[in-house]
C-alpha cells in the first residue's frame, strides 16, 4: 500500500484544494477522520473521489453496542472507502457485528467491502492510565498483542498501532494480518505532539503494512514533493 495522507483538515474546500496540487496520474490514499466527517458528511468522500483517483480510508473508531455498530457499519460499506476502524475494546460481538454491517452495506451498494482495522490501545494509553483508569494490570505491550489477537479472531483485517509495536502484534497474527501504522516523521521534520516516532523506512523494516502521515506532507512548503520523499523511502526502506 502507499503511504496513507491523513487528511487532517477542517473542511472540505481546504482538502480539495490540498489535493489539486497532486497530478491525476498519481493514485493516492487519504484517511479522512472525525473532524472533517463530522463537519462535511459523507458527502465529503464523494467529492474527494470525484476530484482525485483515491482510496480511502475513514477513520471514525466505531465503539457502541454492536446492534448500533452493526447499522454503523452498514451505512459506511455504502460509501465505497477501502478501510474503516472499530475499537477492539467493544469486544468480539461488536467486531463480528461490524464486519457483517460493512459487508452487507458494501454489497446492497455494489462496492468492494471495506477492510475493518481494529484500534487496540491509543498510543495516548500509558501505562498508569491503563492501570489506574481502565484496571488492566498487564505491561501495555501485551495488553495491546492481546486486543490484536482478539480482533484477529473476531474478523478484524488488522489493527492501527505503532510502527514499534509491530513485531509483537506479528509475533501473535497471521503474515496477512495488516498493521497500519502511524506516528511517522521523516528525518529531520518537527515531531509535533507525537511522542515515539518512527521514520518510513524503520516503519517498513519492522513489518508495518501501510504507514499513516500526515503534518510532514499536509505542512510542508512542497506537499508533493515531501510525499514522494516518504513514499520512496518507503518503498525502498532507505529511512
Ligand atoms: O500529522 P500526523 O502524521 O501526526 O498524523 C497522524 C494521523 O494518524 C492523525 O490523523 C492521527 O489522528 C492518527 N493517529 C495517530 N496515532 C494513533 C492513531 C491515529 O497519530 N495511535
Amino acid at each position: 500500500m502507499t503511504p496513507i495522507i491523513a487528511l487532517d483538515f477542517k473542511d472540505q474546500a481546504t482538502t480539495l484544494d490540498f489535493l489539486k496540487a497532486f497530478p491525476q496520474t498519481e493514485r493516492l490514499f487519504v484517511k479522512i477522520g472525525m473532524e472533517l466527517f463530522y463537519a462535511e458528511g459523507p458527502a465529503v468522500i464523494k467529492a474527494i473521489q470525484a476530484a482525485h483517483p483515491v482510496d480511502i480510508f475513514l477513520d471514525l473508531k466505531l465503539h457502541d453496542i454492536p446492534n448500533t455498530v452493526e447499522k454503523a457499519a452498514w451505512q459506511l460499506g455504502r460509501l465505497g472507502v477501502a478501510l474503516t476502524t472499530v475499537h477492539a475494546a467493544g469486544g468480539k460481538d461488536m467486531m463480528l457485528a461490524a464486519k457483517r454491517g460493512l459487508l452487507a452495506g458494501a454489497k446492497a451498494a455494489h462496492h468492494p467491502a471495506p477492510k475493518m482495522l481494529a484500534i487496540t490501545h491509543l498510543t495516548s494509553t500509558d501505562q498508569a492510565m491503563l492501570e489506574n483508569q481502565l484496571s488492566i494490570d498487564m505491561p501495555i505491550s501485551q495488553a495491546v498483542q492481546r486486543l490484536a489477537a482478539i480482533a484477529q479472531a473476531s474478523d478484524a483485517d488488522g489493527v492501527v498501532a505503532s510502527a514499534l509495536e509491530t513485531p509483537l502484534i506479528r509475533s501473535v497474527t497471521k503474515p496477512d494480518f495488516l498493521v497500519v501504522t502511524p506516528g511517522i516523521r521523516p528525518r529531520g521534520t518537527a515531531v509535533g505532539d507525537q511522542k515515539r516516532v518512527v521514520t518510513p523506512g524503520r516503519a517498513k523494516r519492522l513489518g508495518s503494512s501501510a504507514i499513516v502521515i500526515g503534518r510532514p506532507i499536509t505542512q510542508a512548503d512542497d506537499p508533493v514533493a515531501a510525499y514522494q520523499s516518504i513514499k520512496k523511502a518507503w518503498e525502498t526502506a532507505h529511512d
